[in-house]
């Protein structure tokens, strides 16, 4: 079968960049189209730069990376430094890229890319705010019907939020952009935090990584160390919860994952709940289905996963 054409959108963040990692070396399912990078866990100058070190470090210079919206639709950008600290992938030094951001506009590229490709053969991966693609719903609707699926990191039911008591944070920061997605009529695929706090890093986990014996292997596992210690003291787990590698995972191997195909809503109203996904869980409304949310995966395989293909890089 021919690899599966995605386009990445992302703010890295260290759990952003093990995503594309991931992504990257695993050529036989995925072929990265583009790396798109939105302001989300810190501001755009920043979240460009990291998606173009990381594709470095992959090896693999010749992807294209494009820069998009620096802000969200409506609203004054809200970051996550107390997460992955200043430059949005502290743990160890790193140099500055040298390979080139693209000149257009990610929003553009994402439109432009839609339009070329054939019909139902472009998958979206966003693993941060989902300023970019609402953008580029809204000025070019014709692409709505081309996308394959949207397979995303965002929201929670059972897991509440973790930037506000009621929502996670990808969605939190552009709720307006999350529903324009999410009433879009695309196939989407949700991984909520309820499934993305069972990723869990252990000691032994980052010390496989370690074991690699390589760059990439000795970074994912300084990044993990870093990333881990917000977790650790807010939940009390044992590790980091690797959310955005669940969505390249899921494109590689569904099989570790299960979910529900139900209705989710995005709450732009209220000050209390901004940005919550109330997802109808448990089928207690007739509104129409429009997401499988996923609620359980196999850590283990998921794990073994990424230990294999990280290695290859
Ligand atoms: C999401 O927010 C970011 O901090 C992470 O990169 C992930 O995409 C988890 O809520
Ligand atoms: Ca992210």
């Amino acid at each position: 079968m021919a690899p599966r054409k995605i386009i990445i959108d992302t703010d890295p963040g260290q759990d952003d960049a093990v995503a594309i990692l991931l992504a990257l070396a695993s050529p036989e399912e995925i072929e990265v189209l583009g790396v798109t990078a939105v302001a989300g866990n810190v501001p755009l100058p920043l979240t460009e730069r990291n998606a173009r070190i990381v594709c470095e470090l992959a090896g693999k210079t010749g992807t294209k990376v494009f820069a998009g919206c620096d802000a969200p639709l409506t609203r004054k950008l809200v970051t996550a430094e107390h997460v992955h600290g200043k430059t949005g992938l502290d743990g160890p030094q790193m140099a500055d890229p040298t390979m080139p951001l693209q000149d257009q506009h990610a929003v553009e590229f994402i439109i432009d890319t839609l339009r070329a490709e054939q019909s139902g053969t472009v998958t979206l991966c966003p693993l941060g705010p989902l300023t970019n693609i609402a953008s580029a719903f809204e000025r070019a609707p014709d692409i709505v019907e081309k996308v394959q699926e949207i397979v995303l990191m965002g929201g929670a039911y059972f897991e509440v939020g973790n930037i506000t008591p009621a929502a996670e944070f990808n969605i939190y920061v552009d709720p307006e952009a999350a529903k324009i997605v999410f009433a879009s009529g695309v196939p989407i695929v949700v991984m909520p935090l309820d499934l993305t706090h069972k990723a869990l890093t252990t000691r032994a986990r980052v010390d496989a990584f370690r074991a690699m014996g390589t760059q990439v292997g000795d970074m994912v596992a300084a990044w993990t160390d870093f990333f881990e210690r917000f977790d650790k003291e807010k939940y009390g787990s044992e590790g980091a919860p690797l959310h955005d590698p669940c969505v390249i995972a899921y494109l590689i191997r569904p099989e570790l994952f299960s979910g529900r195909h139900i209705n989710v809503e995005i709450e732009t109203g209220s000050e209390l709940t901004l940005g919550m996904t109330v997802a109808d869980w448990w089928r207690v409304t007739d509104r129409p289905a429009n997401a499988m949310f996923m609620g359980d995966m196999d850590a283990g395989g998921f794990f073994d996963l990424l230990a294999e293909r990280l290695a290859r890089l």
